[in-house]
């Protein structure tokens, strides 16, 4: 029954593959006229195939929980149409617009910026951390809103140091698109926007305070290694 439906839908779809990531298949697709994305889980050949489906099922169920949490806060994420656990596939809402990434690349608004410091305080608000809170994993909408999607890594954490840690892969994703002084200026604007949300500020400030700290000394070391070698 579950098999069945999925395979019609993917059938329908025009068998468009939006994406081959480390862990799961994009495709495009139709929810019943609404435009979706069904995302497979892949198969590994080096794990055992019911090791692997416990795997699977295991995070899916999570990622479903998540959205499903998240759907309530008023973060922009993806509506979940459906989830075919015998099939490690999830139907979800296809958001368009354009990834924020390349957006930056074109200098687009700061509102977009702020939209992610709030929403990224929203989440935490709830007790989730998302996982890969980079830039990639945001698509700016026509309308101008910062739709967060890929919640393949996302857990149920209050853990400071792993809210820290969703806030530095976020300034290190602007850094490697933006130059420093606008990276620095837009990590001022989308810490505002997420300390004004995000009831316990203080504590994840000082946690990302100290993983900033020994990422520069692991930078520095990296760099100086460098100088070293020549
Ligand atoms: N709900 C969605 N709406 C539109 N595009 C999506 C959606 N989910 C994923 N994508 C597209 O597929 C790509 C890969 O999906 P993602 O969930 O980020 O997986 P991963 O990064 O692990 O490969 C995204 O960068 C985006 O282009
Ligand atoms: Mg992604």
């Amino acid at each position: 029954m579950e098999h069945s439906i999925l395979e019609e839908i993917l059938e329908r779809s025009k068998q468009e593959l939006v994406a081959i990531g480390a862990e799961a298949q994009i495709w495009k697709a139709s929810w019943y006229g609404y435009p979706a994305i069904i995302k497979v889980r892949r198969r590994k050949k080096y794990l055992h195939p019911q090791l692997l489906d416990e795997i699977n099922v295991k995070r899916m169920r999570r990622e479903t929980k998540i959205l499903v949490t998240l759907a309530k806060t008023g973060v922009c994420v993806p509506t979940l149409y459906a989830a075919f656990f015998s099939k490690w596939a999830l139907v979800m809402k296809a958001i368009e617009g354009q990834p924020l990434s390349q957006c930056l690349k074109d200098r687009c608004s700061q509102e977009n910026i702020k939209l992610a410091g709030r929403y990224l305080g929203l989440i935490h608000n709830v007790g989730v951390i998302h996982g890969d809170y980079t830039v990639n994993n945001m698509i700016v909408t026509n309308r101008g809103d910062t739709c967060i999607i890929d919640f393949g890594l996302s857990e149920f954490s209050t853990d400071p140091e792993d809210r820290a840690m969703d806030l530095y892969l976020f300034l290190k994703s602007i850094n490697s698109i933006l130059p420093p002084e606008i990276a620095e200026d837009y990590f001022g604007i989308f810490l505002k926007a997420y300390s004004s949300v995000f009831n316990e500020w203080y504590a994840v400030k000082e946690r990302l305070e100290e993983i900033m700290l020994r990422g520069r000394y692991v930078e520095e070391r990296r760099l100086s290694t460098r100088v070293s070698d020549r």
